[in-house]
């Protein structure tokens, strides 16, 4: 495939590309991505002690980081939250969880270069993680594991790894291995370097780096440290694993198909800085891309010599009343960005000067001078950014649409005053263009009904919210009894709808099937073998 056109090579911004690591981490709640996170600070020497995370319960990630804006050299958007890891530099995505969880955690998900996937040692593959997943496995995105908790009585390592690749589809290699479990766990053994990694506790709940002794495995020194029992009980599970486990493989692992699987405690730091370490080594730094050029065909996107282009993934309506526009986030892919610079909006067709990015450090917006591939700016949307739009310096080509999302709340809509149904419809229209929620057309004629469709529950609000703000419409929503759902691939004519279910379409006329249950779901997928159902489209 040949390259967008090309810039001379520029060593500092190639220098840049390559000292970047984009990435989100995706899990359960309770898993322990707050803690994880919190410690990648903590070993980046940006925080002094961890645990100045509070009362976090219920509250996404990134609002837990807002009280550390005045930290040093941390910037934290509502989106991304940046700063220097030895030597690199990380762009940790967020993806809310707990009542936040909404398609943009998906799209987020897009803009990452790899993703660390937390699991809790003694519940294994969860539901969200799963969906997760999905999306990484969806857009090839290598994913690294991290086994929490192994600190507390947990499940069996084994087991767990298996899980892993029954229920995500993906190998597991265990890149280190716990050296004992629960009260017992000791620490790791890096497989691929061969040593162990001991650690000591060194403050309450982890505020401190752990304590750390190293020794080669196996080795007197080894047995030494540990106890004949303890050793040898180690060694022979690592034998077994030579014998038995994954090898692993870093072609594998950027391809998609094996996870390296580290285990330790986000809370007492074992294990937690050799996984970063690992994961500064094995995760890619932001790569070329594939562009769908205008008139038809593709092209491979540099990030280097390829001048500037970036696309949007997320939109956020202030809710602030001082600030009433839309930050538009974009991450870029190619080239340098700078203040002022005039870019293409391929949509639409209009030069767009971007003289007002932002990285938005809690309330306070700080305006940007530079950014490099891998980073995420955020932009004021005057009403004109949606969902998937591509930005660049030359024009004529596109980064290719986000997919859309399976639905889990759904809900008819309706202006309260029917005198405003003009602005409501057009106010829909805007706000599901713009990728706020999906709408839906279910029935015909007299029957026919608009729905709303989204991921999380609050994106409804945010659908009234706006609509009261920018359209001036008060807005009926009626929560309907339905919570998954799938694009229905195949002849609509010969699908047996179970009566629970509703038939809808969406905005580009596709089936849609709206289940009350996923064991619904899953019985009409067996009863139709002839048809698919897809969470993506
Ligand atoms: P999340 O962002 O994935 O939702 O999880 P978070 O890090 O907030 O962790 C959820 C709970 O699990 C927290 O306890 C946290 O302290 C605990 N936790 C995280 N990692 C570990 C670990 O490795 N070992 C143990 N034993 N616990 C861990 P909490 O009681 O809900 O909150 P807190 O009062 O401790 O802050």
């Amino acid at each position: 495939m040949a390259p967008i056109d090309s810039l001379p090579r520029d060593l500092a911004l190639e220098r840049e590309v390559t000292r970047r690591r984009t990435f989100a981490i995706i899990s359960h709640p309770d898993a322990g991505k707050t803690t994880l996170t919190e410690k990648l600070l903590l070993y980046s020497g940006l925080i002094g002690t961890a645990g100045m995370v509070k009362n976090r319960k219920g509250k996404a990630a990134t609002s837990d980081w807002m009280g550390m804006e005045q930290e040093r050299g941390i910037s934290i958007t509502s989106s991304a939250m940046q700063f220097e890891y030895k030597g690199h530099v990380v762009n940790v995505l967020d993806t809310p969880g707990h009542q936040d969880f909404s398609e943009d955690t998906y799209r987020t998900l897009t803009a990452a270069d790899s993703a660390i996937m937390v699991l809790d040692a003694s519940k294994g593959v969860e539901a969200q993680t799963r969906k997760l997943f999905a999306v990484c496995k969806l857009r090839g995105i290598p994913v690294l594991t991290f086994i929490n908790k192994m600190d507390l009585p947990g499940r069996d390592p084994i087991d767990l790894m298996a899980e892993v690749e029954e229920a995500l589809g993906i190998k597991a290699s265990a890149y280190n291995w716990p050296v004992g479990t629960g009260r017992e766990f000791k620490g790791v053994v890096d497989r691929i370097r061969g040593e162990l990694f001991l650690f000591e506790r060194a403050a309450a709940r982890g505020a401190a780096k752990a304590n750390e002794v190293r020794a080669p495995f196996p080795s007197d020194e080894a047995r030494e440290l540990l106890g004949d029992e303890l050793y040898e009980r180690t060694l022979s599970e690592l034998e077994l694993l030579d014998m038995a486990g994954n090898p692993f493989d870093v072609k594998e692992f950027l391809a998609g198909q094996v996870t390296p699987t580290f285990f330790g405690s986000a809370l007492i730091n074992f294990g937690v800085e050799p996984f970063y370490d690992a994961f500064l080594d094995l995760a890619p730094s932001p790569g070329p891309r594939v562009v769908e050029l205008k008139g038809g065909g593709e092209e491979m996107l540099d990030p280097v010599t390829a001048p500037f282009s970036a696309y949007v993934f997320k939109i956020q309506a202030n809710m602030d009343p001082r600030h009433r526009d839309c930050l538009a986030f974009v991450r870029i892919c190619s080239g340098r960005f700078e203040r002022q610079l005039v870019v293409r909006h391929e949509r639409t067709g209009k030069d767009v000067r971007l003289s007002r990015p932002h990285s938005m450090v809690a309330s306070e917006r700080n305006t940007l001078d530079e950014a490099f591939p891998g980073d995420v700016v955020g932009l004021i949307n005057p009403g004109s950014f949606q969902i998937g739009d591509t930005i660049s310096v030359k024009g004529g080509f596109s980064h290719p649409p986000l997919p859309m999302f399976q639905p889990e709340v759904f809900a008819r809509v309706s202006p309260k005053d029917t005198g405003k149904r003009k602005a409501f419809d057009k106010g829909l229209d805007q706000l599901t263009a713009e990728g706020l929620v999906q709408w839906l057309r279910s029935g015909d004629g007299y029957q026919s009904e608009s729905l709303v469709a989204a991921v999380g529950r609050l994106q409804f609000e945010v659908l009234e919210y706006r609509l009261r703000n920018e359209y001036n419409v008060e807005a009926r929503v009626e929560p309907m009894p339905y919570e998954c759902s799938a694009w229905l691939q195949g002849d609509v004519k010969t699908f047996q709808l179970p009566t629970s279910a509703r038939l809808a379409y969406d905005r580009y006329d596709r089936p849609v099937v709206l289940f009350p249950t996923t064991w619904a779901k899953g019985y009409a997928a067996q009863k139709n073998p002839e048809h698919t159902l897809a969470d993506f489209a």
